[in-house]
């Protein structure tokens, strides 16, 4: 079997690579594409997910840090600086340790999942944390990096998207063309864009054709739903509160061209998604990312999605990054046992009598 590479290598053809470019990889990227069967069948529809939890930080952010930090690497940067929900801070400092570079996250307080922060701080990250939510901390971001020496690395800078929009392709290989549907979760609106891109790109070499966008936001910050700016965007989702998504234009253009829809799902909701596909599937994603799982729930319930069509949803983080909601909602609590074979033997066998 060969070794998979990572993305600069294995898309280099497709990225903006230079000789100068250096190599780096976390082995990010060949993320597993899950068919969802019981679901499928529930629901009527034929549901794949794209497992980005599976990446080296455990989210989609990978797949934009590598080629964004090369090229902050390649253009002579010597710190990297972002602001962030959490997980593009674990990225951030992850790719930065390992091109040796300085790096300075800013967060806002009290709103960042604990998997996230400690992954900040194994990596070696300067963690900032400001009074404010995520819009204040990326336009302090915005207005402090305009120099040679730090480069921005939230996805306002191109690279990122231009690294993000690999997953599109892997899609189109894994399935053999693009799917009917793709549902996606929204908060600064930059993954969506870079899968549009990555559709059509692919599709402009080798025909597999285009998907409709679905994008789903949490119903508290849900901005290009309701196409105002929200204030104080709030959510169980952490990783999507946000209220002034940067790339929002680029998200209208993808959304409009696919012919998609941009949907809201409540806290409620999400929870709802959360919990099912991780008992019925097996499968464990953030909060954040189950947004996409129940915004479908939502769409086929209300026949938007119709019975039999073909849906990939991107699952952007593991579940891991955030234990605190997973323990919060879960039903089910450790038993306190003595040592003893036969106290368990009796719990198992009453157990299956129920
Ligand atoms: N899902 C997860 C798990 C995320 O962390 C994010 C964004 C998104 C979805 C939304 O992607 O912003 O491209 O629309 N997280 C950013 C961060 C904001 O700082 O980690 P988007």
């Amino acid at each position: 079997m060969n070794q998979w590479k990572g993305l600069l290598e294995q898309y280099s053809s497709y990225l903006p690579m230079t000789e100068q470019t250096p190599a780096l990889s976390l082995g990010e990227g060949n993320t597993p594409l899950i068919r969802l069967d019981t679901l499928s069948a529930e629901w009527g529809i034929q549901l794949h997910i794209k497992y980005e939890g599976a990446n080296p930080t455990g989210s989609f952010k990978d797949r934009g840090m590598v080629m964004a930090v090369a090229k902050a690497k390649e253009a002579g940067a010597t710190t990297i600086i972002c602001a962030s929900t959490g997980n593009t801070a674990a990225s951030a400092a992850a790719y930065g340790a390992r091109a040796n570079l300085r790096v300075v996250v800013v967060m806002p307080k009290g709103k960042i999942a604990q998997g996230k922060l400690a992954q900040a701080a194994m990596y070696g990250a300067e963690m900032i944390e400001i009074e404010g939510n995520f819009d204040h901390a990326l336009a302090l971001v915005r207005e402090l990096s305009e120099s040679k020496e730090i480069a921005l690395v939230n996805s306002v800078n191109p690279y990122r998207l231009e690294g993000q929009k690999t997953a599109a392709f892997e899609i189109c290989q894994q399935l053999g063309k693009a799917p009917e549907i793709l549902a996606i979760p929204v908060g600064n609106a930059g993954n969506i864009s870079a899968y549009w891109k990555g559709f059509k790109e692919f599709n402009h070499a080798s025909q597999t054709g285009l998907p409709q966008l679905h994008g789903f936001q949490a119903a508290g910050a849900a901005p290009i739903v309701h196409n105002k700016v929200i204030d104080f965007p709030e959510t169980i989702a952490s990783a999507i509160r946000i209220g002034n998504p940067a790339s929002w234009e680029k998200a209208v253009v993808a959304l409009n061209e696919s012919n998609g829809v941009i949907d809201k799902v409540s806290d409620e909701e999400i929870l709802a998604a959360y919990k099912e596909l991780a008992s019925k599937e097996g499968v464990f994603a953030e909060p954040g990312s189950c947004a996409a799982i129940a915004g479908v729930k939502k769409q086929v319930q209300s026949g938007k999605i119709k019975q039999k069509a073909q849906v990939v949803a991107i699952l952007t983080g593991n579940g891991l990054k955030d234990p605190t909601t997973a323990l919060d909602v879960s039903n089910v609590k450790p038993l306190a046992f003595e040592l003893s074979k036969e106290a368990l033997h009796t719990y198992l066998v009453q157990q299956e009598a129920l």
